[in-house]
């Protein structure tokens, strides 16, 4: 994929993107590890941007293993589609998971794994997709997303953990990844 493309849809629209760059080999490495997609059958991405993660998790999938990739910026669909052709890239809503699922009448999910922009989503977003992701997730199934560090003094970052913990039952935090900009660390969360 052309260089800057995430940085293109950020001027368009920053609400939404959230990112000036996409995030670091290291960091994308971290996001799906631990929580696995190795051993998984059904595996839900939201946010997948430029795909740096959707690289990563299709290296990992088990060759029985399905991807779906949920992005609600119709460009980077587009840019996806031609970067991975057996991914099913869906241009929709996060907030929609489950009507999704149901529309292509799969089950459960083994394991989430979310770029989504979270820090500039007013409070009702984050629980609406978070409910979504917990509410279609296999018992014991993995949902990892990425913050970063110096959101952890915000309110808005503060107020996300709250949300997390009130959500899933573990919450567990990786080391901090400082080879990203900005450094960031990932949470993995399970019901
Ligand atoms: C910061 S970019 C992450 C890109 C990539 N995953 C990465 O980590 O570099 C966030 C992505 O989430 C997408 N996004 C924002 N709100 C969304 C929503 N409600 N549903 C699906 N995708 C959304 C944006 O269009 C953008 O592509």
């Amino acid at each position: 994929m052309k260089r800057g493309v995430l940085f293109t849809r950020f001027l368009r629209h920053p609400a939404q993107v959230g990112a000036l760059c996409p995030s670091s080999r290291s960091l994308c490495r971290t996001i799906v590890s631990e929580i696995g997609v190795e051993r998984a059958g059904l595996v839900v991405e939201l946010g997948p941007g430029t795909g740096v993660i959707t690289r990563e998790i299709v290296h990992r999938l088990p060759e029985a293993g399905r991807l779906l990739a949920i992005e609600l910026d119709a460009a980077l669909c587009a840019h996806l589609l031609e970067m991975f052709p057996d991914v099913d890239i869906c241009h929709d809503s996060a907030s929609r998971l489950g009507e999704i699922l149901a529309e292509k009448r799969v089950g459960a999910v083994d394991a989430v794994v979310s770029g989504l922009p979270w820090a500039v989503f007013p409070e009702s977003l984050q629980r609406e997709i978070l409910n979504e992701v917990s509410g279609n997730l296999v018992p014991g199934g993995w949902f990892a997303t990425f913050a970063y560090l110096q959101g952890l003094m915000l309110p808005a970052g503060i107020r996300f953990r709250r949300l997390l913990n009130e959500t899933f039952s573990e919450v567990v935090t990786s080391r901090v990844v400082w080879r990203n900009v900005p450094p960031a660390f990932v949470y993995r969360c399970r019901k």
